[in-house]
């Protein structure tokens, strides 16, 4: 079983949900992100920025200085955007794309060669239903986890011969600060979206805010910490579950009509 887990995004939300649970089960947690939780944590943590690669090199090697031994890491921190593909700026889009992939990336790189050390070591990837299903005005959000559902695989196949699993957890709606967190586009309502924009984010927010507990994601976290070989990827919830199923066998075309018809009409 893995003992010393590294966890990214452990300062809010699912990151910190597991780095509880994992922590009240005996695990050595150690948390990263740009601040510390807001409440008192019994898990070590290391402040950095995932947008910042020397940042990220020198909290893995604090982090290997104190803990030479990891048996697993959990890519979880991430953030959104919102609004319409026109008006996202340059600077957003690398953003977004910097924190969710490139981030995990690097963060994972630092950490591999430690990891292929312990046989039955894994990586966890904190991706989302969206990067199966794309959701419009919420676009580089989704390409930031199809990219994470590739990477995921990708590593899987190259860590397979040194024992090292990589899975990728898919939560749908899920109720954390990530709402409030997002970033939001300034230009809702326009002449040429007119409300669209809007309602699809209202939609979403909404969804979000009804959605399932942040413990729901950290059991099947926990479930691919104990099992001998863990799954690609896990769907968390039954309605997501049986989104992305069948999303196998409906038309591509139909598939697309259904999310427009949801956030994009
Ligand atoms: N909530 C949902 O509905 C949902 C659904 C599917 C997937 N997910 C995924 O679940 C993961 C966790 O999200 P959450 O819902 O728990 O949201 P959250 O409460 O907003 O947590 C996001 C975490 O990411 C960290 N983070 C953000 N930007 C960072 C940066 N530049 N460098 C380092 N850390 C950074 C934040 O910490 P700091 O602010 O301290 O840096 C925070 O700990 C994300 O990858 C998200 O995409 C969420």
């Amino acid at each position: 079983m893995s003992r010393t887990v590294v966890i990214s995004g452990a300062s809010s939300g699912i990151g910190l949900a597991t780095a509880k649970k994992l922590s009240s089960l005996g695990y050595q947690v150690i948390g990263l992100s740009r601040q510390m939780p807001k409440e008192a944590i019994t898990f070590d943590y290391f402040l950095c920025d995932l947008a910042d690669e020397t940042s990220i090199q020198k909290a893995a090697q604090n982090i290997l200085d104190k803990y030479p031994t990891i048996d697993a890491l959990i890519n979880c921190a991430g953030m959104g955007i919102s609004g319409a593909i026109e008006y996202t700026t340059l600077r957003e889009a690398k953003r977004i794309i910097d924190v969710n992939i490139i981030g995990s990336y690097l963060l994972s790189n630092a950490f591999i060669p430690t990891l292929r050390k312990t046989k039955g070591s894994r990586i966890i990837n904190i991706s989302s239903v969206a990067g199966e299903l794309t959701v419009p005005f919420q676009t580089f959000y989704s390409m930031t986890k199809a990219a994470m559902n590739a990477y995921t695989e990708g590593l899987r196949m190259e860590l397979k011969p040194f024992g090292v699993h990589v899975s990728a957890v898919l939560p749908g709606d899920t109720k954390t600060s990530f709402t409030a967190n997002r970033q939001k586009s300034p230009i809702e309502v326009d002449p040429i979206y007119q409300d669209r924009i809007k309602r699809s984010i209202e939609r979403m927010e909404n969804d979000e805010q009804h959605g399932h507990d942040p413990q729901k994601v950290t059991a099947v976290i926990l479930k691919i910490l104990k099992r001998k070989n863990p799954p690609v990827f896990v769907t968390v919830g039954v309605k997501y579950k049986i989104f992305v199923f069948l999303k196998r066998f409906f038309p591509k075309r139909l598939l697309n009509w259904i999310m427009y018809i949801m956030y994009a009409k």
